[in-house]
């Protein structure tokens, strides 16, 4: 798949584009088994959104790798973490040349969007075909995986599974088909959050008391939720997502010293999804690292939580959207660092 979409300039190197979604877990991911190879103690199941996209241009050249996000240079930890993932893709090219990294973002950054599931997706798929690497979907997820675990999921279209696999090139994500749904993201504060999701799930390993049930719970929620799915049935999945949603939070507040991502303001969102609930309006609350609450719901009942919601926060709602794809609108340099 790659390739037909990687041009060469006169004066520049290859270079390719891709264009990625954020994933929302419906079974949350939390945790690794191998922190280098980012191997996730148990599967995870997500839907790829059909919003917030994330257009990454990956070019050949320089002398130096360069990052730019959303118009500004970018230096320090996020620029080595997208050169150690170049650097990853450059080993399996047998390639020692340099790129200009350059990515416009519509979700807001580590505020527990998952913009990082979408940046690294796009950079894996943009990156891949701007070295010449030829992979299939399954190894472009596994690839992904290596930027941010789940960015792997980012790569699959509509609902992605992310098997947990014995080594890198077994742990990546697949397609499975789930009931028809909607999700209503609301989002409460945009700020980056204080705590990585990656220093968490370390601090929750070493030190949540409940730590040891987590993987095996996670295993049996997962295949649960796949058979929810395979029936069609969405109020198991729901029922499952919300309550795995809630486990995930509990632990995370369960280490020490308790790092607490919900906010006040998102707890008041559970509490008015489940009156929604129970006035017949089926739709579920989930959340990821940070206070931005998720709610999954019909695709008819979208008009009213979307109403509902609106006291809290910005509100948007995504339909299950592509997994990540190589474009032709590369993206330039911002002018004033050209
Ligand atoms: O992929 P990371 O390191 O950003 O971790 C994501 C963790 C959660 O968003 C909380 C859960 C998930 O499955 O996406």
């Amino acid at each position: 798949m790659n390739g037909s979409q990687t041009t060469s300039t006169a004066g520049g190197g290859a270079s390719a584009t891709a264009i990625a979604h954020p994933n929302i877990a419906l079974v949350k991911y939390w945790g690794k088994r191998d922190e280098r190879l980012i191997l996730p103690v148990a599967g995870s199941m997500s839907m790829t959104l059909d919003s917030a996209a994330t257009t990454t241009t990956v070019r050949l050249g320089g002398a130096a790798d360069a990052f730019y996000l959303n118009g500004k240079r970018v230096d320090g930890k996020a620029a080595q973490r997208v050169s150690v993932f170049l650097e990853l893709i450059r080993e399996r090219a047998g390639s020692c040349e340099c790129a200009t990294v350059v990515s416009n973002n519509r979700a807001p950054t580590g505020a527990g969007l998952a913009s990082s599931a979408a940046g690294f997706a796009a950079l894996a798929v943009a990156g891949a075909a701007a070295y010449g690497l030829q992979l299939s979907r399954e190894q472009l997820s596994a690839l992904a995986r290596r930027g941010s675990g789940s960015a792997c999921r980012s790569v699959i279209d509509r609902f992605a599974v992310w098997h947990t696999g014995a080594d890198d090139t077994s742990s990546y994500a697949t397609q499975l088909s789930a009931p028809e749904m909607r999700m209503v993201v609301c989002q409460v504060n945009s700020a980056e959050k204080a705590v990585s999701s990656r220093e968490a799930m370390l601090l929750t390993r070493d030190t949540s008391p409940f730590w040891g049930a987590w993987a095996g719970h996670t295993e049996r929620v997962l295949s649960r939720m796949i058979t929810a799915c395979e029936a069609d049935d969405f109020t198991a999945l729901g029922e499952i997502a919300e309550a795995h949603a809630l486990q995930l939070h509990a632990l995370i507040m369960s280490a020490e010293p308790a790092i607490r991502y919900l906010e006040p303001v998102s707890f008041a969102i559970f509490d008015v999804i489940k009156q929604l609930r129970e006035s017949g309006i089926e739709c579920y609350a989930t959340a990821d690292a940070g206070p931005n609450v998720v709610v999954i719901t019909r695709p008819r009942d979208t008009v009213v939580v979307s109403a509902k919601l609106a006291e809290f926060g910005a509100v948007h709602t995504a339909a299950p959207g592509r997994g990540a794809y190589l474009s032709d609108n590369h993206l330039t340099v911002p002018e004033c660092h050209a």
